[in-house]
């Protein structure tokens, strides 16, 4: 089976089997410094859309596609660039990383923005993107398989509630914002609100409203992936370009593939999930917390 399971172990955490080990391992020395913000989530629970509204909130309500080059510059993948990756990049910056809470690099007034989504959609979600689609990656995985490797952490980086555990116990640092993909869905303009309040960024009527209008799911389903697709390959073939990130022909290749903005919503695992499996990812979920009813209503 080893073969389709699609990752690496790197210093105990496992990691997508294209990806650069030693760039991974030295992400996890990277030495958080005190202006840092990371965005820290595991796959498929908000990440891009998080970094489309911080991007805005940092820089003066900028939309993401009007210059996606230097989006690309303010939203780092630490897991991939790496330690050095992260010198080049512009600032202010928001830090994408899906390391877990408690092996994230750490400062005291580093700030860690926290995006949860319920189980049952994130499971969905990261089997329609890893697996489904791939041929390049091998093996296409059943889904019951997967459902059941999500449950015992057979995935890349690893156990959802592992991560899930870590976040729940830090969040109440006051370096530590956590929301959740559902709370965003209910109510954007207040989560806008306590994140600007978080970054003591003085917020505007008008820049909630530009904030809610440029990261809605219509407007980033129309223009993410394409406007991410076609600059990439902008750069990759002008070498006057000099762009910050690493491009290559394989980062292409995902970008192509991987949509990141897909279906949207809650719930919507009801319309790809037997309830058998979705009890059995209850059940897990449960036996991980035993307060279980009070991480729920994140959800
Ligand atoms: S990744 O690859 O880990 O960075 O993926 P991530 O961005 O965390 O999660 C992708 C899911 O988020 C959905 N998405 C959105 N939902 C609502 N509104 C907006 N603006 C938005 N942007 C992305 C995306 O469709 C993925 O969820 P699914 O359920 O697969 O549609």
């Amino acid at each position: 089976t080893d073969q389709h399971l699609n990752f690496q172990m790197v210093d105990g955490i496992p990691i997508h089997i294209m990806w650069n080990p030693d760039s991974f391992s030295s992400a996890l020395q990277y030495k958080a410094r005190p202006d840092d913000i990371f965005i820290d989530t595991y796959p498929k629970s908000g990440t891009t859309w998080m970094e489309v509204i911080l991007y805005s909130l940092l820089n003066g309500g900028k939309v993401f596609d009007d210059n996606m080059a230097d989006f690309f510059a303010r939203t780092p993948y630490l897991d991939v660039l790496g330690r050095k990756g992260m010198d080049n990049m512009y600032r202010p910056c928001t830090i994408k990383t899906h390391i877990p809470l408690s092996r994230i690099p750490y400062h005291e007034n580093a700030k860690y923005i926290c995006v949860v989504r319920n189980p049952k959609d994130v499971s969905v979600s990261f089997y329609q993107f890893f697996f489904n689609p791939l041929e390049f990656q091998g093996k296409q995985k059943d889904f019951d398989e997967f459902v059941e490797e999500f449950i015992n952490g057979n995935v890349i980086y690893g156990s959802y509630f592992e991560h899930l555990r870590a976040v729940w116990q830090h969040k109440n640092d006051t370096n530590v914002f956590l929301t959740s993909y559902e709370e965003m869905i209910r109510d954007l303009p207040s989560v806008v609100r306590r994140l600007a309040d978080f970054m003591n960024i003085e917020l505007t009527d008008d820049l909630v409203e530009r904030i809610v209008t440029y990261s809605s799911f219509n407007y980033m389903k129309e223009r993410f992936d394409d406007t991410y697709e076609k600059q990439a390959r902008i750069a990759l073939a002008d070498e006057s370009v000099d762009a910050p990130w690493p491009m290559d022909k394989t980062s292409l290749e995902y970008i192509h593939y991987m949509r990141r903005v897909r279906q949207g919503g809650v719930g919507k695992w009801r319309s790809m999930m037997t309830d058998e499996q979705a009890e059995r990812i209850d059940k897990s979920f449960a036996e991980k917390f035993p307060d279980m009813h009070e991480v729920q209503k994140l959800f």
